[in-house]
């Protein structure tokens, strides 16, 4: 089973034994990063593993490897030998592991932690990239047979991750640490079995005295909360979200919370990826059982399917891969849920006799103008770039036009209903508090939904509101698709009892 390791970085002793007081309840092990240490409390380490009372790794990180140790080998070789000295013969009184890296050859080290059971993690880092020889690597870096191989490697984008993934592989038998840091390695980290991996390191996000000791880590709280870490195994089936940057993603609150509640062992990862090729190339190493899909990919998956539903067929995006015996099937839950969302807040059945303006003509209009024509509605489609919004129109015959003044005719004439499809409005965008449609000034009876769903009231909601318009937000629609998604991922329904039990984001 793999442990996680909490790594304490506070600069006192007394300090790091608060911070791992507090959160012991979710680690195996834990790290005590001397490095990070002030100078005279580095002379005490001794008698930490006892005060600790779980199992200790004694690490003095260098800079060069990403850790605050800027003195001479000598010294640290020096802080080393103290933290070992005096060894007795209840070993939980010594440190469990000491941290060598594997250009330090010490034998007189190796020796001391051999005769009093100190296990050796023989570690490499590399804090800018991902060496090409990571398979060699790992066969060629072990000095004694006791000793676990950790290589922690920058990954600078999912090809990396991928070949950390491979290399591992390659060598199942062999007691390792595979670490692919920073942000497109995170999921390296949650899924330390799938990568076999023996140890996941964490750190408690909420002490800000006590940073994160490396670039990716995951919150140990976090580690244990949402990713249920202690109870993944080999056979836990993994979905997950692929999309990039996807900083923001709350999916895997909804699904990690329906999955525990249901007591099915299953668990949901973000995969921020750079390259959907990689990806699913992972996804297939991995065995992901599903997927969801979102910006900037429901277009650039299609490829990768087998089948697709007739949805993803006409709207020509996919925010939702199930995997079938046949390879990977296709389907679209954006395109349910937002008619779903829009008609119950009108209580309508349709959209039969109402004319609609959409803003947008990328993949999210896509899969709104498919629905709005399939349940009655007349459409406008209007986009910063026209041509875009002629060729979303034309399948289906609706008007269309450009994203400025010139256009408020047409809207004056499809202002039923007005749906906001773009990006522009998203916290933490480029273009967040701006307005899509501020050159136009609403009369107060359109009804307006906003895709956006964080913030909860986009600048041009807030602008629809106090002209008197009744407001959606893109929310409701969220948590519908995911409940699609939920169906579509397992088979079965979503379980609407549990909905007042889960909380999907910042809503
Ligand atoms: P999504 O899958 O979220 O719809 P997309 O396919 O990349 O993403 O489409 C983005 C949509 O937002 C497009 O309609 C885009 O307009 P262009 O086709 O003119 O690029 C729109 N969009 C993005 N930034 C915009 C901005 N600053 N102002 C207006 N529209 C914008």
């Amino acid at each position: 089973m793999a442990k996680i390791c909490l790594c304490l970085t506070a600069k006192t002793l007394k300090r790091n034994l608060e911070i791992l007081d507090k959160y012991r309840k979710y680690a195996d092990i834990t790290e005590l990063r001397v490095d990070c240490l002030e100078p005279n409390e580095r002379l005490l380490i001794r008698r930490f593993p006892e005060q600790a009372g779980m199992p200790v790794i004694l690490t003095v990180r260098r800079h060069i490897d990403g850790g605050q140790f800027v003195g001479g080998e000598g010294v640290r070789v020096n802080l080393m030998a103290r933290g070992l000295a005096f060894a007795e013969t209840d070993r939980r009184r010594n440190f469990a592991y000491l941290d060598i890296e594997d250009d330090l050859d010490i034998p007189s080290l190796e020796e001391a932690a051999g005769t009093f059971g100190t296990r050796i993690i023989r570690s490499y880092h590399n804090s800018q990239g991902t060496d090409s020889n990571l398979l060699a690597k790992i066969r060629s870096m072990r000095h004694s047979g006791d000793e676990i191989i950790k290589i922690a490697v920058r990954a600078n984008s999912t090809k990396d991750v991928l070949h950390l993934l491979k290399a591992g592989r390659e060598c199942p038998d062999q007691e390792k640490i595979l670490i692919s840091m920073g942000h497109y390695g995170t999921y390296s980290r949650i899924l330390t079995e799938q990568f076999g991996s023996a140890i996941c390191y964490t750190s408690a996000f909420a002490e800000e005295d006590a940073p994160p000791a490396a670039p990716g880590q995951v919150d140990v709280e976090e580690l244990s909360k949402l990713f249920h870490f202690h109870n993944i195994t080999k056979n836990t089936k993994i979905y997950g979200i692929t999309g990039n940057p996807l900083r923001m993603t709350s999916s895997p609150n909804f699904f990690n919370t329906v999955f525990e509640l249901e007591a099915t062992n299953a668990i949901y990862i973000p995969f921020p990826t750079d390259s959907i090729i990689d990806f699913m190339e992972i996804a297939n190493y991995l065995g992901l059982e599903g997927v969801s899909v979102t910006i900037p990919y429901k277009e650039a998956v299609i490829p990768f399917l087998n089948s697709m539903t007739d949805e993803v067929q006409s709207i020509g995006a996919c925010n939702t891969l199930i995997l079938t015996p046949q390879g990977w099937k296709g389907a679209n839950t954006d395109a349910r849920g937002f008619s779903g969302s829009l008609l119950a807040f009108l209580s309508r059945e349709n959209f039969k006799r109402q004319r609609v303006t959409v803003i947008g003509a990328g993949g999210a209009a896509r899969a709104v103008v498919y629905e709005l024509h399939r349940l009655g509605a007349k459409v406008l489609i209007l986009n910063r770039s026209p041509q875009k919004a002629a060729l979303l129109a034309a399948p289906y015959k609706c008007a269309w036009g450009g994203l400025d003044e010139r256009e408020i005719p047409k809207i004056e004439k499809y202002r039923d209903i007005i749906i906001q499809t773009t990006s522009v409005g998203m916290e933490g965008g480029s273009l967040d508090m701006a307005d899509p449609l501020a050159f136009y000034n609403f009369c107060g009876r359109e009804e307006v939904m906003d895709l956006i769903y964080n913030p909860r009231m986009t600048p041009l909601l807030r602008r629809a509101s106090n002209a008197g318009c009744n407001v959606l937000n893109g929310y409701d629609m969220l948590i519908r698709q995911a409940q699609y998604q939920y169906a579509y991922f397992t088979g079965k329904e979503f379980p609407g009892h549990l909905l007042a039990r889960i909380q999907y984001g910042e809503n």
